[in-house]
């Protein structure tokens, strides 16, 4: 069966504002973006060979939270560039082949857009429901007891409505009412604009939040030792009323109806939930929901070999047959992949993601093993560590891309707005470009392969037993098998292969061909094999 583009193809993130300085400013652009396009993917295996990008937020913004809070949805902040910089981006990616997935953030506007500046301009204006607005408790208390992700309460004082308003990130990204038809509609016509130019799908910024509890209820304290500060209401709190109402999944249906409706396009949602409640977000083979709900679950899963093929057997069963997974281990939101894991597990992880059955998405710097950046108190920018402190920064991840071993690692002539790593005069696409065995040798070795495998694009998965500290599946499609052995543990291990089996390659590049009987693992390595 053919599968979709975004099926078989691998998503790449780019997080603008870290990705290329075109202009000099220290703020990453999407001419920057257009200038490293053929980095990304110029028809040849000598670039990565992503099939599409998703852009973070580009929109005007006061950029209280980077751009995730919207002040227009429908341009383009000159930080970035201008619509027709936009289109050329789109045409030149289409050129090479490669999809354009944008972010659409319709949980909450910036409070400078101007539907908020209205709606907050009393209490009778034709947009004084846009959002939500409640007054104190008889008592003097806030409206209940929402914390806000970033810290404190989920409610802010707006002297002129004498009113709270609800914010479930920070102050400047009021919380839009989609239970107003008229939100509703407009936020829906945003989709039409962007599909009108050509986009190719949207990335859902926390989706799952747009329909809450009509009544807005308190709800229940848990103990949770984890939340991550004294000030974090938000993870002392059972999230049963501020997301994920039922009222959610006709919603989606509707907006698969319209994507759909432009051809072959994608709708990836943010959803963080547990797997029972998040897999509903597919939606039924009669009224399908997302595309894609994003599968965040390999980011909290203990990185080890009997953990891991845990997980993924836990998805390839809840997952309906009629649904596509995927898996996603990095993003501009968490610790990067090669701090979290250790760098001696990157590259099983490339190895793991890049051959498992569903769709992957890196994130830029992922295929380079880059580590989180170096953030010193002061340079703080994002409003989670400024609200939360330092460990609960996301700048970490957020640090420009080193292109090159010259000075700001090639990012752009300006002061970046975050510092570049401390390593890379070594650790940059330059560097890894010239290293035949580099890491990012390995993630284009792989997404290429992908690109020529059917087994590895849209075959069966299949699990295969293994000593401990060993994970093996098989992936098959028509006459094609392939197995995978990744050794998670730090001691040289031996797996069982068939005769006739041929190493097609392993993680460090080193080897290959014929293989009989029995594979040696070196510790961490991984290796792909073709058995027929
Ligand atoms: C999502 C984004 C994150 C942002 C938040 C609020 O989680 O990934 O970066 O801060 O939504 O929009």
């Amino acid at each position: 069966m053919s599968k979709h583009w975004w099926q078989t193809g691998v998503v790449y993130q780019i997080y603008p504002r870290s990705f290329k300085d075109d202009n000099g400013d220290g703020v990453g652009d999407l001419p920057g973006i257009i200038s490293k396009l053929d980095y990304l993917n110029d028809g040849t295996p000598n670039s990565l060979g992503v099939d599409a990008i998703w852009i973070s937020p580009f929109y005007p913004s006061p950029m209280k939270d980077f751009g995730y809070d919207v002040a227009d949805y429908c341009d383009v902040n000159p930080l970035f560039g201008t619509l027709d910089d936009f289109d050329r981006l789109l045409a030149e990616a289409h050129k090479r082949g490669i999809r354009v997935i944008i972010d659409w953030v319709p949980n909450h506007t910036s409070d400078e857009h101007p539907w908020f500046i209205e709606s907050r301009s009393s209490r009778d204006n034709p947009k004084a429901d846009w959002y939500f607005w409640r007054d104190a408790k008889p008592d003097g208390s806030l409206p209940n007891n929402w914390g806000s992700h970033f810290g404190g309460p989920a409610w802010s004082y707006d002297a002129t409505r004498s009113q709270y308003y609800l914010h479930q990130f920070d102050p400047g990204q009021p919380d839009l009412n989609w239970r107003n038809p008229q939100v509703k509609a407009a936020m829906l016509d945003v989709l039409r604009f962007w599909l009108a130019r050509g986009v190719d799908g949207f990335r859902m910024d926390v989706v799952y939040m747009i329909m809450k509890h009509p009544d807005l209820p308190d709800q229940p304290w848990v103990n949770n030792p984890q939340a991550r500060a004294a000030n974090d209401l938000y993870f002392r709190q059972e999230q049963i009323y501020s997301h994920s109402h039922p009222d959610i999944f006709p919603l989606m249906h509707e907006i698969r109806t319209l994507l759909d409706s432009y051809g072959d396009k994608v709708g990836i949602g943010e959803i963080w939930i547990e797997p029972e409640k998040w897999v509903q977000y597919y939606g039924t083979p009669e009224q399908p929901g997302l595309h894609l709900p994003f599968n965040f679950r390999l980011i909290t899963t203990p990185w080890t070999a009997e953990a891991v093929r845990a997980e993924v057997e836990f998805m390839e069963s809840l997952i309906p047959a009629w649904g596509w997974p995927n898996y996603v281990l990095n993003n501009h939101d968490q610790q990067r992949l090669a701090s979290r894991l250790g760098q001696q597990h990157v590259r099983n992880a490339a190895l793991l993601l890049l051959t498992l059955r569903g769709t992957p998405t890196l994130y830029m710097g992922e295929e380079l093993g880059m580590l989180n950046g170096h953030i010193q108190p002061d340079q703080v920018r994002d409003p989670q560590g400024l609200r939360m402190g330092l460990e609960n920064t996301r700048d970490f991840c957020r640090t420009p891309i080193p292109w090159d071993a010259s000075p700001n690692g090639g990012f752009g002539t300006g002061t970046p707005w975050l510092p570049v790593n401390p390593d890379y005069e070594t650790r940059n696409v330059a560097a890894q470009q010239a290293d035949s065995q580099s890491v990012l040798a390995l993630y284009k070795r792989l997404i290429w392969l992908r690109k020529q495998s059917a087994a590895l694009a849209q075959g069966r998965y299949a699990s295969v037993a293994s000593e401990p500290g060993i994970y093996a599946y098989t992936r098959q499609a028509d006459d094609e098998t392939l197995l995978v052995v990744l050794n998670f543990s730090s001691e040289a291990r031996q797996h069982p292969v068939p005769s006739q089996a041929e190493i097609v390659l392993n993680t460090t590049l080193d080897r290959g061909g014929p293989v009989s009987g029995a594979l040696n693992l070196s510790p961490y390595e991984g290796v792909l094999l073709k058995l027929s």
